[in-house]
């Protein structure tokens, strides 16, 4: 089906087809990413990239993604500087910025944000991360990092790894992965920040494979892939709680040895803390960098979806 003047605001609107489309899409606009050639497929179009919690990657990547094929963007960052901090709603807000631009992306720290915006848009809105609820183009980038790196997604044993409780990146991951054949997830967790049910139950729903591990050494063991996750401190109702989790798991080099694993696919949204160790850097399957650059392209993969163009 086509993303036409769709919201994209979870990851289980995608049926294997989009994914297909987006994949080859995002590899037809990755010259374009890169700068080696000019696109001016979205001239006069205006995006406004609304983030209310903090962002780097994602924020700059939407960015760099719409610019690269000839739009504009507009951004406000953080909840002081704009009108909720005088007590507006987020409807009202968007449907001021609705009347401004022609695709609205969203950052917010409530889940259910960017279906609450979508509701009342005119424009799509594009989920950008909703609290700990979803976050559907970055499971988007890890997909198509997966496809790119190790040439296929269909029976991959995945490891995912870290604070899996309120980390929305493998929330969003794990429910896209049940669009794939045969893929087996492994998550590894301090047991308080095990995976919630309302995704395991997806999971089981729709055939998926998965099971949790005690062993971070053994779960590396047999794993294609380990995708690792930082602890989401700012998530936890005493930020100071949070702090008796670090070092609870670490990716480093040293147990990477000890797994006789240091040829692992090893990915990770970023940021990075205590999890991943920059001693893994150099080794082949290091693919966290490449992953947050395939933001560009498939970012531009889904506007060009959206507004029905090529790059
Ligand atoms: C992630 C997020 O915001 O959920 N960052 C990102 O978008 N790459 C992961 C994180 O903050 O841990």
């Amino acid at each position: 089906m086509s993303l036409r003047s769709t919201s994209i605001v979870s990851v289980s609107q995608f049926d294997r087809p989009d994914l297909e489309r987006l994949f080859a899409l995002a590899d037809r606009c990755a010259p374009v990413a890169r700068g080696e050639r000019a696109s001016r497929a979205l001239d006069g179009r205006l995006l406004a990239n609304l983030f209310f919690e903090p962002s780097t990657r994602t924020r700059l990547s939407f960015g760099s993604a719409f610019r690269r094929l000839g739009g504009s963007v507009e951004t406000t960052v953080g909840m002081q500087f704009s009108s909720m901090a005088k007590g507006e709603t987020l409807e009202d807000t968007i449907r001021v910025i609705d009347g401004y631009a022609d695709v609205l992306v969203l950052r917010h720290p409530d889940v259910g944000a960017a279906r609450r915006a979508a509701s009342v848009a005119r424009h799509p809105v594009i989920n950008a991360g909703d609290g700990p609820g979803e976050h559907p183009t970055q499971a988007l980038l890890d997909a198509f990092t997966l496809r790119n790196e190790c040439g296929r997604i269909d029976g991959l044993r995945i490891a995912l790894v870290g604070d899996l409780r309120y980390g929305r990146t493998v929330h969003s991951l794990a429910r896209l992965l049940t669009r794939f054949d045969d893929v087996e997830l492994v998550f590894v967790s301090p047991p308080q920040l095990a995976m919630p049910k309302s995704v395991t139950d997806v999971l089981d729903a729709r055939g998926l494979r998965w099971s949790t591990a005690d062993s971070l050494v053994d779960a590396l063991r047999t794993a294609d892939v380990a995708y690792v996750t930082r602890l989401q401190a700012e998530r936890f109702d005493d930020p100071a709680q949070a702090a008796r989790f670090i070092g609870s798991y670490v990716v480093n080099r040293a147990l990477l040895e000890e797994a006789g694993r240091t040829d692992i696919t090893l990915l990770h949204p970023l940021p990075r803390l205590h999890d991943l160790s920059t001693d893994v850097d150099d080794l082949p399957g290091a693919a966290f960098f490449r992953q947050a650059h395939n933001g560009v392209p498939i970012r531009m993969a889904l506007f060009c979806e959206i507004f029905g163009v090529e790059p």
